[in-house]
């Protein structure tokens, strides 16, 4: 085996050369100007004034901690951006403070958690990733944009770009999933629809990626938790998505609560500075997530002023809602923990940013836009929902339903336009304007009985943590009986069940990913009517359905489908959508299984089945309920006739396969294109995805689909962080999911010389 290997320093010329123009990344002599003059008449008080962001409306709160006397310190010059205001005339008037009571009058910047949609809500993110369709997901961050700043909103903390491989982790709704590529595209999408062609466009928002880094990693599934990961996987799965946002240009990066190698993120130099400027070349600035710098005294390093020193000298700018520098500056000072120089730094890029985004020019930019007409985004909020869901399981065809045929509507969540909306919808989502499941299959059949089932769950403490009032739910056996006579005076069981808004999101990690015990009764009562049920899961997560996928006859994933996801699952379920969701993350058979992906590696002693010495469990099967990329439709599509090669002209793997749509049914089919490096110096994935196409076939139609892989993403980060791309043998595969594909081999022989471009 030849091995091209390419030292860093000409892995980084490489890397640089690579980079797209990022927003604000070409040098700006007029705003470095504008900066200097400014900062030449700031004292170190207004300095760190500009470093402190605060929180805002006591009723809507996003984080334990409260920000206290707010317009008083604006009024000061003690506060540089503030963020969750709920009302347009709020952020008016504290806009005035700032920009007419304040020595320098400089504007505060507005920043909000518009995380799937503003007021207009689409799919959560875990569900919106599983559409693999980026223009869509680009215009979903733009309608939000457009939106949020038509009512001040200058910064959104999005995109999450987190790679997660655990379930119980409540943040998973808000994540992409699984893949680092898949990941990143996702990443680049939605800082390119927030951002827009220009920041200072009053439409545009400045996108934060967030949580750097690591963040979906934690142990155990459990939210805020320690992360233990070698550099090298960090640098080949979980840094990707992170470094595609930044090369798209985002703004800036929000730091996480966990710790990297035993030093918190938001203190960790090595994360946000070495690498982070260093090596990535970001030049926008850093913010601390929700009090995590106050947090650093609870991880043991130190009080507030020792910890706000340490981070900010770590590469850390701005600190949210701690103000912990703010309240210690004079300590701070005396005691050499910081110098005016290091407050400097950070004070200049947050100036920048407000440069960037048009807020000097005129500080009202995005507080006196007009209104923007919702109904517009209407049928993008279907789009998208429709895009978004998974059919899971089909048999004998019961779906899609016949117009009129006679449904028992059954389940908790059937008759609800809140829970549709997810997590994060809370800021200026208008559920009221929703459209609930029962209400879209109306438009279907007039024959339904709708009847709530069971309580969502019977746990005293998970139902408060929810929001479910047990008392309130109803006598269960009677729920349950009410629900089959329904059932057998109907010809089909449509059975909404799985999660309500709050059982995913921050702070909602569970052990339990299966359906709650008293779901799962109803579901087995409903069964055992003989009756073909539907199930139709809302949920911001994989769960275990093992059981399910045994009894029910189909299985529709709509997660939390946003405010037309009553329309979207109703026209999924008879028919007027062909469903096209593949799955961006692996649905365990159980939760023992977990963290399982595809792109695991094979170790030394592969799996087979039920035999000794192998990996594996010998109490359950090795694989997945359904794999990464796994989704059907009403229509059968056959893959045949790939073929792939290397084009040592273009140092492209060229690979095409034949997709013919055998049914009588229009479809989107999203053509996957994995690769398995067969041999390597290290060890390496049995599969990773490298690139799909989606492509429209209608009722017969036969269409080849190409694909062009740079040859420089066959290559890995080796175990002393250089990133080679090593001759020999690579599988490729083609299919509709991660597991069912053809395959064939090729055999790159080049030497590549300062080609690679990692990351991507
Ligand atoms: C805490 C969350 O971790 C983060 O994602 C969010 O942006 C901030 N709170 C602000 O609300």
């Amino acid at each position: 085996m030849k091995m091209s290997l390419m030292r860093f320093p000409a892995l980084f010329a490489a890397v640089l050369c690579a980079l797209p123009v990022a927003a604000g990344t070409a040098p700006d002599e007029k705003m470095d100007e504008f900066i200097d003059d400014l900062m030449s008449k700031m004292t170190i008080e207004e300095k760190v004034g500009q470093i402190t962001l605060v929180t805002y409306d006591k009723s809507f709160m996003t984080g334990a901690t409260q920000s206290k006397g707010v317009e008083k310190k604006i009024a000061e010059g003690k506060i540089g951006g503030v963020f969750n205001v709920r009302t347009l005339e709020d952020k008016i008037n504290i806009q005035k403070l700032a920009v007419e009571q304040t020595r320098l009058g400089i504007p505060l910047m507005f920043g909000l958690d518009v995380i799937h949609g503003y007021r207009t809500i689409w799919p959560v993110p875990l569900a919106l990733s599983c559409s693999w369709d980026m223009d869509l997901i680009e215009r979903t961050a733009r309608a939000a944009a457009d939106e949020a700043t038509s009512e001040g909103i200058d910064w959104t903390y999005s995109p999450m770009v987190d790679l997660v491989r655990d379930p119980r982790w409540g943040r998973v709704a808000e994540s992409s999933g699984e893949d680092p590529w898949l990941g990143s595209r996702i990443a680049e999408a939605m800082v390119r629809g927030y951002q827009g062609e220009s920041l200072d466009d009053p439409q545009s928002m400045m996108a934060c990626v967030k949580h750097f880094a690591l963040y979906g990693a934690g142990e155990g599934g459990r939210d805020y938790d320690m992360v233990d990961m070698s550099l090298n996987r960090m640098y080949q799965e979980y840094l990707p998505p992170y470094k595609a946002a930044v090369d798209a240009g985002a703004g800036s990066i929000m730091s996480s609560f966990n710790d990297i190698n035993g030093v918190p993120a938001t203190a960790n130099k090595w994360l946000l500075t070495d690498l982070l400027r260093g090596e990535w070349g970001f030049d926008g600035f850093t913010v601390s997530d929700y009090t995590s710098v106050g947090e650093l005294t609870e991880h043991g390093l130190g009080n507030l002023a020792e910890v706000s020193s340490r981070a900010l000298k770590a590469g850390l700018d701005m600190d949210m809602v701690s103000e912990g520098v703010m309240k210690n500056l004079d300590y701070c000072l005396e005691n050499g923990l910081l110098t005016e120089a290091d407050i400097d730094v950070a004070c200049r890029r947050i100036l920048e940013a407000k440069y960037k985004l048009g807020l000097f020019e005129d500080p009202y930019l995005r507080l006196g836009a007009e209104p923007v007409d919702r109904a517009k985004y209407r049928s993008l909020a279907l789009e998208a929902a429709r895009k978004s869901i998974v059919l899971l399981k089909n048999d004998h065809d019961v779906l899609p339903l016949k117009k009129d045929t006679k449904v028992a509507l059954v389940g908790p969540l059937a008759d609800t336009k809140w829970e549709l909306m997810g997590t994060w919808a809370g800021a200026a989502a208008m559920a009221d304007e929703g459209v609930s499941i029962k209400s879209g299959i109306s438009r279907y059949t007039s024959s339904m009985i709708h009847t709530s089932g069971a309580p969502i769950t019977d746990n005293p403490g998970l139902a408060r943590m929810i929001g479910v009032n047990i008392e309130r739910s109803g006598d269960p056996d009677s729920l349950i009986a009410e629900a089959v006579s329904a059932a057998e005076k109907s010809d089909v069981v449509v059975a909404v069940l799985g999660e309500n808004a709050k059982m995913s999101g921050e702070s909602s990690s569970m052990t339990w990913i299966g359906l709650q015990p008293t779901q799962r009764r109803l579901l087995e009562a409903l069964v055992a009517t003989g009756k073909d049920v539907v199930l139709v899961l809302l949920n911001g997560r994989p769960m275990t359905l093992e059981w399910e996928d045994a009894h029910c006859a189909a299985i529709v994933d709509a997660w939390a489908p946003g405010l037309q996801g009553g329309n979207a699952v109703a026209d999924v379920l008879f028919g007027e959508y062909n469903p096209s969701g593949r799955l961006s993350m692996t649905f365990p058979r159980n939760v023992g299984q977990v963290p399982i992906y595809y792109s695991m590696k094979s170790t030394g002693r592969p799996h087979i089945p039920f035999r000794k010495y192998r990996t594996g469990y010998i109490d359950c099967p090795q694989d997945p309920l359904y794999p990464f990329g796994y989704g059907l439709s009403y229509s059968t599509v056959d893959y045949s006739d790939m073929t792939a090669s290397y084009d040592a002209g273009d140092k492209t793997v060229k690979a095409s396969v034949k997709v013919t749509n055998v049914s009588d049914r229009a479809v989107t089919e999203t053509v996957q294109l994995y690769v398995r490096d067969v041999v390597a110096s290290v060890t390496r994935p049995m599969k990773e995805l490298k690139g799909f196409r989606q492509v429209e076939l209608g009722p017969g139609e036969s269409r080849t689909v190409s694909f062009d892989v740079p040859v420089s993403e066959l290559g890995f980060w080796t175990p002393d962080l250089q990133y080679v791309v090593e001759t020999g043998k690579f599988v490729v595969e083609i299919g509709p999911d991660s597991q069912r594909t053809l395959s064939s081999e090729i055999e790159y022989t080049d030497v590549v010389s300062c080609q690679a471009v990692p990351f991507k």
